[in-house]
């Protein structure tokens, strides 16, 4: 994929954006947690990430908690027409960096006043409801009542779409009798692929797929093959495990996370990278 080629976006609720955008988890403190060491390193991330062209920004109120927020509303705020902003509920953070589930109707209501407020946005372009069923992934179990708030919340024109994160097959299927689902973020890399039939069922809907964890989150990604194929192309292993999910299937949006305008620069060239089809062979068998 490059950026002349008519696959280089996908729909997003009713947008079209560039598949390469960026996440903005990193841009708080250790652990996600309180202010980042340099906060105008991470207001110079997040205006060049817009110079360059990402019109894609995911974020949300849990990290920080509220600091990556107040961050994209000081670097960004009047927001370019073509920005779209994605935030996720459904969590509350404890004093001791602790992720909680919050899904009450209140919990709910307020979560998205306090990204309204933060972001200083009058509506959310799109807001996922994050299961926190499962902790260390998706975990069956019923939705219903906190995607009925939220589809009463966009009732009310303050969510234009509504996606979901860390869920099952089935609980995308159960959802879409509530409400029309714009997106699924979930984890997945070259090496955690437990999504390939959920991508490819979504991509039959022509429901963005969006990988947390693109790089592999706090475990970094690291194999042989990865950098045997980065040295072949001239590339870095990062800028290929891009390449690779952008060939992945054409409605997987990419949100890598940085801190850092060297690594955004260098994740955004993998735009360019056309990997051929040895390289994708390779890759593929990396499991
Ligand atoms: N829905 C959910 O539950 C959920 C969960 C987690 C994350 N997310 C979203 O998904 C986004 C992406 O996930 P993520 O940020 O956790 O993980 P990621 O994108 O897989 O990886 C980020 C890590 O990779 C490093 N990195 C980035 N580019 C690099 C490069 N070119 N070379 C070397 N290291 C590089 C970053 O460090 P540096 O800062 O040093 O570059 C950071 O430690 C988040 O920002 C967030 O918006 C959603």
């Amino acid at each position: 994929m490059s950026t002349t080629d008519p696959t280089h976006q996908f729909k997003l609720g009713d947008r079209d954006v560039s598949r390469l955008g960026y996440g903005a988890m990193q841009l708080a403190g250790p652990g996600v947690f309180g202010p980042p060491k340099d906060r105008d390193a991470a207001v110079a991330v997040l205006r060049d990430a817009v110079a360059s062209g990402v019109d894609h920004i995911d974020t949300s109120d849990f990290y920080g908690p509220h600091v990556t927020n107040e961050i994209i509303r000081e670097a960004l705020h009047p927001y370019p027409d073509d920005l779209v902003i994605v935030t996720k509920i459904g969590a509350r953070r404890g004093p001791d960096k602790s992720w909680n589930p919050a899904f009450s109707r209140e919990d709910l209501t307020g979560a998205v006043h306090d990204n309204l407020r933060n972001l200083g946005l009058d509506v959310l372009e799109v807001v996922n409801l994050r299961s926190m069923l499962g902790t260390h992934g998706p975990a069956e179990g019923s939705l219903e009542e906190p995607l009925t708030v939220l589809a009463d919340l966009q009732r009310q024109g303050l969510v234009r779409h509504i996606g979901l994160s860390n869920v099952t097959s089935r609980q995308v299927a159960d959802s879409r009798r509530i409400c029309e689902i714009a997106c699924v973020q979930n984890a997945y890399n070259l090496a955690h692929r437990d999504d390939d039939a959920l991508i490819d069922e979504l991509a039959g809907h022509g429901t963005a797929y969006v990988p947390f964890f693109p790089l592999g989150g706090f475990t970094p990604l690291q194999s042989s093959t990865l950098s045997e194929v980065a040295n072949r192309l001239g590339a870095t292993p990062m800028q290929v495990a891009l390449a690779w999910l952008l060939r992945r299937s054409p409605n997987v949006l990419l949100i890598p996370g940085t801190s850092s305008v060297a690594h955004l620069r260098e994740n955004l060239a993998a735009r360019n990278l056309d990997l051929p089809q040895d390289a994708m062979t390779a890759l593929d068998d990396l499991r």
